[in-house]
C-alpha cells in the first residue's frame, strides 16, 4: 500500500513538473566558425540506434524513424521524446529496415505519417510503403500503399512531398542490373503517388507510378524553395551523384556512371536522351540524407543543399546558383568529427538537426562515440569557444600513394586494416589471393566479382599502387606489382 502511494505521489509531483520545464539545457559539443556567423553544436538526443530519416512536421515537431523499426516524435521546445511507433515485422539486416519516411505537409489537417520498411516472408523480400494517422500520441490505422520488390541490399530509400501535394518516393535497384531501365518495374526509380497511394492521372504515365528511372540506390530526395527536385545516389566503385530530376527522366544506370565521359555513355545517352548529374564523386563519399536550406538564419548557407555523407563522414554545404539548376561551390563540415551522418533536417526556426549512424552495419575505427547514435542540433551563437571547427573545401586531385589509394578506394568495404566485414567483404589480411598469383589478383581487381566492383577505370600506375600496397600490408612481403603488369591485364 504504501508503495502504491508513493509511485501515485512521484506520477503526480512528475506530472506536475511537466507544466514547468524550464527552457531546453543541451550539452554542447562544438562551436564552427563560418565567414560572419558563428554555429553551436549542441546534443538533442542520444542512445539511438541509426536514425535513418529525420522530418520536421508542419507544428514544429521532429519526427525520428530508427532504422530498427522504432519511430519517435520530439518536442523541440521541451526536448520531450515520445515514442509513437514500435513495427514488429521490420526485416533489419545491414541497409534494410525502416528506411524513409515522410510527414504530410499539411500536418494539423491531414495527421499521416508514410513509412517504408522491408519485410521478410520466407525468403521473399519485399518493400512496403505504409501511410499510418497520428492519433493520440500514436501511429495506427497502417493501410498498405504500395509493396515492391526488396533485396539484401539497395532498397534506397527516401520519401518526401512534393509542392504539388504528392508523394514522392525514391526506391533501389535491390542490386538487379536489368530494373533501373525497366519501367514495368518499380526498382531504381522516383515513384509519384497520390496521398492516398493512387496513381496521379497527371503522370508521365497515367496507369504507372514511375516518374523518373535509371537509379541505383538513392539515399537522399528533397524540393528545393523553387519546387525543383534534387536526389543523391550512392554510385558502385566510383561516380556518387546528386541529379536534378525531371518528370520521365532517365539518369542513366548502369549504362551510365556519373558524368558522360566514356564513349558508351555519350552513346547512351545520345539514344536515351538521359540526364547528366549535377554533381559527381571520384573516390565515392557515399552520400546519405539531404536537405535544402532556404532560410536566412545561417545566411551562408542560403540557397544550398545541405548533403550528409557516410564514407566522407561529414556534412557537404552545396551552393546552388541562383536558378537551382547547378552546384556552384561546395564546402566540407564536420569531417571525421562525429562519424558517419545518415539524414539532415531543418528546424522551425532555420536551425539544422543531424542524426548520426554509427550504430549501422559499417562502424569506421574511433566509432561509436559514448552516447551514439545521436541527434545534433546546429544553431547560431554568439559566443564561439576557444577552438572552434571550421569548413574546408574539398581538396584538389592529389598525387596519391598507394595507401591513399586504398583508403579511398577499397577500406569502405575492406577496411582501413584489411579485416573486411564478416560474411559480407572478405578479409585482405591474410588472404590467399592477395599474397599469390598476381595474375588472379589483378583479374579480381580490374574485373570485380558478384558485389566487389570493377576498378578497370583506374590507372595502371594506380591499380599497381594498392596492389603493391595490399601486398605489403597483409601478404607477407609478397612482390611488388609493377604497372606493365595491370597492363598486360587488361
Ligand atoms: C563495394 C565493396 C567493395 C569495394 C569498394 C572493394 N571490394 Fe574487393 N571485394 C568485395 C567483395 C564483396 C568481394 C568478394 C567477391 C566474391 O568472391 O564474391 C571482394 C573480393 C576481393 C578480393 C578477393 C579476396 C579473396 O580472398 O577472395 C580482393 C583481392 C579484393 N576484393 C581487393 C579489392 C581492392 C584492391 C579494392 C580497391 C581497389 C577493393 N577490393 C574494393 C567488395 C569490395
Amino acid at each position: 500500500m504504501r508503495k502504491f502511494s508513493l509511485l501515485l505521489f512521484s506520477i503526480l509531483l512528475w506530472g506536475s513538473c511537466k507544466e514547468k520545464l524550464p527552457p531546453l539545457q543541451l550539452v554542447q559539443l562544438d562551436t564552427v566558425r563560418l565567414s560572419e556567423s558563428g554555429l553551436k553544436v549542441e546534443v538533442l538526443a542520444d542512445s539511438l540506434v541509426v536514425p535513418w530519416d529525420l522530418e520536421v512536421d508542419s507544428e514544429g515537431f521532429l519526427w525520428v524513424a530508427e532504422q530498427e523499426g522504432k519511430v519517435s516524435r520530439i518536442n523541440l521546445e521541451t526536448g520531450e521524446i515520445k515514442v509513437m511507433l514500435l513495427i514488429s515485422d521490420v526485416w533489419q539486416v545491414r541497409t534494410s529496415g525502416l528506411l524513409g519516411m515522410a510527414v504530410h505537409p499539411d500536418f494539423s489537417q491531414n495527421p499521416f505519417v508514410y513509412l517504408n520498411y522491408t519485410v521478410k516472408n520466407d525468403s521473399l523480400i519485399t518493400s512496403r510503403l505504409f501511410r499510418y494517422k497520428f492519433e493520440n500520441d500514436q501511429l495506427v490505422q497502417p493501410e498498405l500503399l504500395l509493396e515492391i520488390e526488396g533485396g539484401t541490399s539497395h532498397n534506397g530509400s527516401r520519401l518526401a512531398f512534393g509542392p504539388d501535394g504528392k508523394l514522392y518516393w525514391a526506391t533501389g535497384d535491390t542490386h538487379d542490373f536489368t530494373y533501373a531501365q525497366d519501367v514495368q518495374k518499380l526498382n531504381g526509380k522516383i515513384l509519384r503517388m497520390n496521398p492516398d497511394g493512387t496513381i496521379p492521372s497527371d503522370n508521365p504515365d497515367p496507369t504507372s507510378f514511375v516518374w523518373a528511372k535509371g537509379f541505383r540506390n538513392m539515399q537522399g530526395l528533397v524540393f528545393s524553395d523553387k519546387g525543383l527536385l534534387y536526389t543523391s545516389e550512392h554510385g558502385d566503385a566510383i561516380e556518387d551523384e546528386i541529379n536534378l530530376i525531371q518528370a520521365k527522366g532517365n539518369y542513366g544506370w548502369p549504362k551510365i556512371e556519373g558524368k558522360h565521359d566514356l564513349d558508351t555513355e555519350v552513346e547512351f545517352a545520345q539514344a536515351n536522351q538521359s540526364i547528366e548529374p549535377i554533381r559527381s564523386w571520384t573516390p565515392v563519399i557515399a552520400p546519405a540524407g539531404m536537405t535544402f536550406y532556404g532560410e536566412k538564419a545561417i545566411p551562408e548557407w542560403t540557397n544550398s543543399l545541405l548533403l550528409t555523407t557516410l564514407k566522407g563522414k561529414s556534412l557537404r554545404i552545396l551552393q546552388l546558383s541562383e536558378d537551382g539548376k547547378s552546384i556552384t561551390e561546395e564546402q566540407i563540415l564536420f569531417e571525421n568529427h562525429y562519424g558517419r551522418l545518415r539524414d539532415v533536417a531543418v528546424g522551425p526556426n532555420g536551425e539544422i538537426y543531424l542524426s548520426t549512424s554509427n550504430k549501422d552495419w559499417n562502424p569506421q575505427p574511433g566509432f561509436p562515440l559514448a552516447g551514439d547514435d545521436k541527434i545534433l542540433k546546429i544553431s547560431v551563437t554568439d559566443t564561439l569557444s576557444s577552438n572552434p571547427l571550421e569548413v574546408s573545401k574539398p581538396s584538389e586531385s592529389l598525387i596519391l600513394n598507394g595507401e591513399q589509394l586504398y583508403l579511398n578506394y577499397c577500406a569502405s568495404c575492406h577496411k582501413a586494416d584489411g579485416s573486411g566485414v564478416a560474411e559480407v567483404f572478405p578479409a585482405l589480411a591474410g588472404s590467399g589471393l592477395v599474397e599469390g598469383d598476381p595474375e588472379a589478383l589483378i583479374q579480381i581487381v580490374l574485373k570485380g566479382k558478384n558485389q566487389m566492383p570493377a576498378f578497370g577505370f583506374l590507372s595502371n600506375q594506380e591499380a599497381a599502387q594498392i596492389l603493391s600496397y595490399i601486398r605489403k600490408q597483409w601478404g607477407n612481403q609478397a612482390s611488388e606489382i609493377k604497372a606493365d603488369q595491370i597492363e598486360e591485364n587488361r
